[in-house]
């Protein structure tokens, strides 16, 4: 099996040096940057939006992983592809039409995603799994950092690792919320193949950044 790729959440990072930290993370071995893009209304807290991200693209060349918890959706679509987003996962509940938001990201040249918060079921993807380059399960509420792993997440990421694989396609698996040395092993045996992590790699500052990314990859068979 090939490893997992990590995401780290900006969301944990210093916002007042933003590139810098983005340039720490992609030389500490992020595989992609995980942005969380919040409105204050789908999700109880705000964050920011394609401006920002386009001032950060300069600073990696990893991929901009960009995690939309914001209603609606399409009107900002090719603001997002402008800014640099490479991969736009979306939730099914910021919009009536998912199929068209799926179509319309894919058309603007970005990768398609669908987030499943802790309460929606795996089976929301089944109409549109020809239609996604990414799944991501939410194993917290979606709207702030360092929060607990919700255990029963792992059950829906094994239904979906399944589903999947009946695809046969390059599906990325990933989970985002809780993740720490101590959970991420329990989610790469569920199936995931992304792992998203803010404070678990954001702690301890710069100088422990690489050795935060590496304890999150640590192998799932002993
Ligand atoms: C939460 C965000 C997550 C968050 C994860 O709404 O989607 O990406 O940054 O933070 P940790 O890893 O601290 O749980
Ligand atoms: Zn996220």
């Amino acid at each position: 099996m090939s490893e997992v790729l990590i995401s780290p959440s900006i969301l944990s990072a210093d916002f007042a040096e933003l590139g810098e930290e983005i340039r720490r993370i992609d030389v500490a071995g992020a595989d992609m940057i995980h942005v969380d893009v919040m409105d204050g209304h789908f999700v109880p807290n705000l964050t920011f939006g394609p401006p920002v991200i386009e001032k950060l693209r300069p600073h990696t060349d990893k991929p901009f992983d960009v995690h939309l918890m914001i209603a609606p959706v399409d009107p900002y679509i090719g603001d997002f592809a402008k800014a640099g987003a490479n991969i736009l996962t979306v939730h099914p509940e910021a919009g009536p039409h998912l199929h068209r938001t799926l179509q319309a990201i894919r058309a603007a040249g970005m990768k398609p995603g669908v987030a499943l918060n802790p309460g929606t079921p795996a089976d929301i993807i089944d109409p549109v799994i020809e239609d996604i380059d990414l799944v991501l399960v939410m194993s917290v509420n979606p709207g702030f950092g360092g929060q607990s792993f919700i255990e029963s997440q792992l059950r829906k990421i094994e239904i979906l690792r399944k589903k999947i694989d009946e695809t046969g396609r390059d599906i990325i698996l990933e989970v985002d919320g809780g993740l720490n040395p101590k959970t991420a092993p329990r989610a790469i045996s569920a199936g995931v193949t992304a792992i998203v992590a803010g404070s678990a790699v954001f702690r301890g500052g710069p100088s422990a950044y690489a050795a935060n990314i590496s304890a999150l990859r640590a192998p799932t068979t002993i």
